[in-house]
């Protein structure tokens, strides 16, 4: 699938069959995942594949808006006391624009390989962190669920994307 077409048919996918992700379309999501980019390039980002239904369970019973039941949860989490030793202070927005590029190629892949999957961000994020078992200095940026699309939205327009932006030349307000 050419990219602009993967970029089309990336839609939020919330209902999904049980059919489990195979290996070898998790080795192709976490490859995408890793080649976003990352300030200072310390390797402060990473992921946590959940695909224990019990501990999927446990992050559902506390978060529930999140809503999709998939296989899988692509889990992304930035080592805060890495980035800020890395790039200061900047590193709490470095993280969070880090952690959305990497996400994003996580859903492109998804797409391509004919995957479902979405955002996720919930207000339990840190109790997450906890049943995850990750370091406080960690914080959950991203949670991913991803599966076989029960039901898929259909692709969006290629010719008219339904993005609201707005787009400048030169200077704010001059089209
Ligand atoms: C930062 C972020 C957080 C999101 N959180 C959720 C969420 O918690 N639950 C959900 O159903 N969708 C979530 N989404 C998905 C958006 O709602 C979805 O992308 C939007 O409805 C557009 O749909 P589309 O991607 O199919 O075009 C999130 C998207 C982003 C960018």
């Amino acid at each position: 699938m050419d990219f602009f077409e993967a970029l089309t048919r990336k839609r939020a996918c919330r209902d999904f069959t049980d059919e489990p992700v195979s290996e070898e379309h998790v080795d192709r999501l976490l490859y995408a995942a890793s080649w976003a980019p990352i300030a200072s390039n310390r390797p402060y980002r990473h992921c946590i594949l959940v695909d224990d239904p019990n501990v999927i369970q446990a992050i559902r019973q506390i978060s529930p808006s999140l809503q999709p039941e998939s296989p899988l949860l692509l889990v992304i989490y930035s080592d805060l006391e890495l980035a800020h030793a890395s790039v200061g202070k900047v590193g709490d927005r470095c993280t969070a624009v880090d952690a959305g590029a990497s996400g994003e190629n996580v859903l492109l892949a998804a797409a391509a390989l004919g995957l479902g999957a979405q955002f996720t961000m919930i207000s339990a994020m840190s109790g997450i962190r906890t049943i995850l078992g990750l370091p406080s200095s960690c914080r959950v940026d991203l949670i991913i669920p991803i599966g076989h699309a029960e039901r898929m939205l259909p692709p969006v327009s290629a010719e008219k994307p339904n993005r609201a932006q707005k787009v400048y030349r030169n200077q704010y307000g001059v089209e």
